[in-house]
């Protein structure tokens, strides 16, 4: 297998999505195809879900139809229900990426529906894009843990795993919505899930909400797993789930991953450089720290010395 990492960029899409200020659609097109340029495989554009729900994502179409489409990139947009694979497709997305919880409170919270009707409208969705080009992913939501009901047992996440693989998806997410995931907990989930979909085809979506995001990338990694989604910047959060922060930082995860010897493709310095700008996109503070202290090879001029 090969060491390499995949790194997925979401911070178009989960990163904005919990922004209470609107990021104008043409900032957030330049900042996709600054994105493009810095070398992703893949890019979580948008979602198209109800406006109502999230109104920060609005623009989605607008933005699918406004950006550089740089060869060798997936665009990948998050859909919640048929309507929204059927806008996905008609905007040109590469890839649909569909979630339901594992938890039915936050799926009802968060989607308005138990998982079996999420789940319900997958298989419709399925029928829909037989023979279209654009492939599938499959997200459980709340895999690790959920705000409202606490710990997901493991069996019923596998369960959802394979109620994905049964309807023909391409690849599974796992996806810590708020952060309640460890180390130990991830290697044991992630090596039942590998054994069930495979490395090509399971990303992990970890939240740094409790500091244990970057742990987990490795326990995961170690476990097998090579995809997982990150934010620049550290953006992102669930606007359905109380507590929600950011995901695992991009610029701080490929320094981890560089700094280890991991490939991961991506431009670190042009990431960094595009993450120092978020704030005036977002008009605040961001919760990466390579941003802020540099990479590790980035060094400072030595002070006066005392002769020793
Ligand atoms: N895209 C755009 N509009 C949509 C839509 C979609 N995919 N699905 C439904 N709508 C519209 C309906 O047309 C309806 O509009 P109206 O009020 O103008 O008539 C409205 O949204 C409500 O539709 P309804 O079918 O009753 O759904 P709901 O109110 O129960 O909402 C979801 C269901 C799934 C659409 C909504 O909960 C949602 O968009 N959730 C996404 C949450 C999210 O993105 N979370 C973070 C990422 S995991
Ligand atoms: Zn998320």
């Amino acid at each position: 297998m090969s060491d390499a990492m995949i790194v997925q960029e979401v911070a178009t899409r989960d990163g904005f999505q919990i922004e209470p200020t609107f990021v104008p659609t043409p900032e957030k097109i330049r900042l996709i195809d600054a994105l493009s340029a810095c070398g992703f495989s893949r890019i979580e554009v948008s979602s198209f879900v109800s406006p109502k729900a999230v109104p920060a994502l609005a623009d989605a179409a607008e933005i699918f139809s406004g950006i550089r489409r740089r060869p060798g990139t997936t665009y990948v947009a998050l859909v919640p229900n048929p309507r929204g694979a059927e806008r996905a497709l008609a905007a040109g997305a590469d890839e649909i990426n569909l979630v339901a919880s594992a938890s039915e409170t936050h799926n009802r919270a968060n989607m308005g529906m138990t998982p079996e009707a999420s789940i319900a409208g997958f298989a419709r969705i399925m029928e829909t894009v037989r023979g279209a080009p654009v492939s599938v992913n499959a997200t459980v939501a709340t895999a690790f843990g959920c705000p409202f009901e606490g710990a997901q047992p493991e069996d019923k996440v596998l369960a959802q795993v394979e109620r994905y693989r049964a309807l023909g998806v391409d690849g599974v997410t796992l996806a810590d919505t708020t952060g309640m995931a460890n180390p130990r907990q991830v290697a044991r989930l992630v090596a039942r899930a590998l054994a069930l979909v495979g490395p090509e085809r399971l990303t992990l979506h970890f939240h740094n909400t409790r500091g244990c995001g970057l742990a987990n990338v490795l326990a995961a990694y170690e476990a097998g797993a090579r995809r997982f989604d990150a934010a620049l910047g550290g953006l992102g959060g669930c606007p359905f789930a109380p507590g929600a922060t950011g995901n695992i930082c991009t610029e701080d995860l490929v320094s981890m991953a560089h700094e280890m010897g991991v490939p991961t493709g991506l431009d670190l310095p042009a990431l960094i450089a595009l993450s120092r700008d978020l704030p005036r996109l977002v008009g605040h503070d961001v919760p990466g720290q390579v941003a802020k202290a540099g990479r590790p090879c980035d060094l400072h001029p030595s002070p006066p010395l005392r002769a020793a």
